[in-house]
C-alpha cells in the first residue's frame, strides 16, 4: 500500500506533545476484598516447575502407601465378607444423582438463582442489581449458578428480541489516531501504517450492506479532531443517507416512510459542537467506550494527557443531544478488579446507556500495557488456553449480567471474543447478547486496524464475513433480522415513544430462508 500523505492540519494534530508520556507501569496489589485480579492466572515461572515435579513425587509415594494399605485390609478380610463390602459399594453408587446438573431445567436454574440473590424471580424480568450482587455472580466459582445466570440472561434477551439477532455493517475506515493509549494497537506511537479510506470507498461500502439488508452502518476510526476530519464526515454521512434514501424510493417505499439507512459513528472524544453537526448530517447512535469506569485504572492504561472526566462528558454531551448512546470496557485489563467490573456495569445503568459494545481485553505484544501484562504472564509455560476460556466465561458474565440489569438496550457480540474462541461470539449470542458487526473495510485496509493481536477476519471480504456470520447466528439458534434498523428498544421506552416500524424494503438476499427474518412491511 503506498504511504499515505497527511495534510498538514493532521499532521499537526498528530505531532508530539507534552503529557504524551506514558506513565511507568506499576504493579498494584489488589484492593479486591482478596478477590484475586479477574485477569490474574498464575504462570509457572522455573521454581515452581521443580516445586511441582516434588508434589508429583509426593503424591505418587501417597497413593503407593494407600494401595498396600489396602491390599493388606483386604487379605485380612474373609471371602464370606466380600459380598457385603460389594452390596454395600454398589448401594453408595447408586445415591449418586446421574444427571449432570449444569444442564438442569430453566425453572430450576430460575429457582437457584433467585435463592443466590434472596429474591423470588418471576421469569424473565429486569433485575434491580446491586454492586455487591453483581460482585458475587462475577466472582463466583459455582457453575451451576453461572449456568443459571447464562440462560436466565438468554431468556430476558428473547423475551425482548425473540430469537432475532440483527447486523450492524462496521467500516473501519482510518487508523490514523492522535491518541496514546496503552493498550491500543493503532495508538499514536505504534509503528503501523495509516490509511483512509475514500468517501467513494466508504459509500460504495454503505451502499453493498444496503443492498445485502444490513439495516445499519457504523463508521469507525481512530480519534482525528481536525476541521478537515469534521467536513469530511459530514459530507460522507450525508452521502451515505442520500443514496440510501434515493434506493429506498426507487424500492417502492412511500416517500413518508424514507430514513435511508440508520448511522452510527464511533470517532471518539469531540466537541458537543462537532457531535451535533454529525447528528445534523443524519447520524443517529454514537459509541464511546469508557473503557472502564474508574477513573484511576483509566489514568494507569492512559497517558496524562488523556481524560476520563472528558469521555464522562463527551457521553453526556452526545445524550444530550439525542443520539442512542452506546459505551462499554474491556474486560480483564492489567489490575481491573471484580469490583471494579461491577461498579461499570452500575455507570452503565446510572448513565442509560442504550448499546453496550464489551469486549475482552487482548494483549498487543508492543504497547505499553501489553508490555506489562506480558511481564506477569512470561510466554513460557503460560497456559493460553485455559486463560482464554476463563476470560470467555468472564466477558460472558459480563453481558449476561448486562442484560439482565439493562433488559431492552442492545448488546454486541464483539469481534475480540472471537479472538480467544473460535465460536466465542456464537456463544456470547446466548448468553445476553443480541446483535453481531460484520467487517466491511476494505480488505486490503484490515491489517492495519489491528486494535489487538489476532483479530479475525483481517484477510477476508465483506461477502466472506456475511455468509460466515449468517451461518454464526444459525450455529448459536437465532434467527438473522435484516432491513431494520434494529434501535434498541430501550430509547423509545425512555422517552415514551412506540419503535419505528421498519422502513425498508426488503431486499432479494440470497441466504438460506430459514436462518432469516425480515421485517414485514
Ligand atoms: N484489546 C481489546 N480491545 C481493545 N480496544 C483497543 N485496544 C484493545 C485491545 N488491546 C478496544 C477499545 C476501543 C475499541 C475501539 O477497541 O475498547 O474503545
Amino acid at each position: 500500500m503506498p504511504a499515505l500523505e497527511l495534510p498538514a492540519d493532521v499532521e499537526e494534530a498528530l505531532r508530539p506533545r507534552r503529557g504524551d508520556q506514558f506513565p511507568p507501569w506499576q504493579h498494584r496489589d489488589d484492593p479486591d476484598e482478596g478477590a484475586p485480579s479477574p485477569f490474574f492466572l498464575p504462570s509457572p515461572s522455573f521454581s515452581s516447575t521443580v516445586t511441582n515435579r516434588l508434589k508429583g513425587l509426593s503424591i505418587f509415594l501417597y497413593n503407593v502407601l494407600i494401595f498396600f494399605s489396602l491390599l493388606a485390609v483386604f487379605s485380612l478380610l474373609s471371602i464370606s465378607q466380600l459380598p457385603a463390602l460389594v452390596a454395600f459399594f454398589l448401594a453408595k453408587s447408586r445415591k449418586r444423582p446421574k444427571v449432570n446438573r449444569l444442564h438442569m431445567p430453566y425453572a430450576e436454574q430460575v429457582k437457584a438463582l433467585g435463592k443466590f440473590l434472596g429474591r423470588d424471580l418471576k421469569e424473565p424480568q429486569v433485575l434491580p442489581l446491586t454492586v455487591a450482587e453483581m460482585h458475587a455472580l462475577l466472582s463466583t466459582e459455582d457453575l451451576e449458578l453461572e449456568a443459571a445466570l447464562f440462560d436466565y440472561a438468554n431468556s430476558v434477551t428473547e423475551s425482548v428480541f425473540g430469537p432475532r439477532v440483527s447486523f450492524r455493517g462496521i467500516i473501519e475506515f482510518s487508523n490514523i489516531c492522535v491518541k496514546d493509549c496503552g493498550y491500543c494497537g493503532i495508538r499514536k506511537h505504534r509503528q503501523v501504517s495509516r490509511y483512509a479510506m475514500k468517501k467513494d470507498e466508504m459509500v460504495e461500502g454503505a451502499l453493498w450492506a444496503f443492498d445485502h439488508g444490513y439495516g445499519s452502518l457504523m463508521l469507525q476510526s481512530g480519534e482525528l479532531p481536525t476541521e478537515s476530519r469534521q467536513a469530511f464526515m459530514v459530507d460522507t454521512i450525508k452521502e451515505i443517507k442520500r443514496a440510501t434514501k434515493e434506493k429506498e424510493l426507487k424500492n417502492g417505499v412511500p416517500p413518508e416512510k424514507v430514513r435511508g439507512m440508520g448511522v452510527a459513528i464511533g470517532l471518539g472524544e469531540l466537541s458537543r459542537q462537532e457531535y451535533q453537526e454529525l447528528f445534523d448530517a443524519g447520524a443517529h447512535r454514537y459509541l464511546l467506550r469508557i473503557e472502564t469506569s474508574n477513573p484511576d485504572l483509566y489514568a494507569r492504561l492512559h497517558p496524562s494527557n488523556h481524560s476520563w472526566e472528558n469521555r464522562r462528558r463527551c457521553l453526556q454531551d452526545l445524550k444530550e443531544i439525542g443520539y442512542q448512546v452506546g459505551t462499554g470496557i474491556m474486560i480483564a485489563l492489567p489490575g481491573q478488579t471484580f469490583t471494579d467490573l461491577a461498579n461499570d456495569l452500575k455507570f452503565f445503568r446510572d448513565i442509560e446507556a442504550d448499546m453496550i459494545g464489551c469486549g475482552p481485553y487482548i494483549v498487543q505484544e508492543d504497547t505499553p500495557v501489553g508490555k506489562a501484562w506480558l511481564e506477569k504472564h512470561p510466554k513460557e509455560g503460560f497456559k493460553e488456553l485455559a486463560y482464554h476460556n476463563e476470560l470467555l466465561d468472564l466477558t460472558c458474565r459480563f453481558l449476561a449480567l448486562a442484560r439482565i440489569t439493562l433488559g431492552d438496550v442492545n448488546i454486541s457480540a464483539t469481534t475480540a471474543l472471537q479472538a480467544i474462541n473460535p465460536v466465542g461470539r456464537e456463544i456470547a449470542l446466548g448468553r445476553g447478547a443480541n446483535q453481531l458487526m460484520p467487517i466491511l473495510t476494505t480488505t486490503t485496509y484490515r491489517q492495519n486496524y489491528q486494535l489487538y493481536a489476532g483479530k479475525p477476519c483481517i484477510d477476508e471480504g465483506h461477502e466472506d464475513c456475511r455468509s460466515c456470520l449468517t451461518k454464526r447466528v444459525e450455529f448459536a439458534g437465532k434467527k438473522l433480522h435484516l432491513n431494520d434498523w434494529a434501535d434498541p428498544p430501550s430509547w423509545f421506552r425512555r422517552r415514551g415513544l412506540t419503535p419505528w416500524t421498519a422502513s425498508i424494503p426488503p431486499t432479494p438476499v440470497k441466504i438460506a430462508a430459514d436462518a432469516i427474518e425480515t421485517t414485514s412491511m
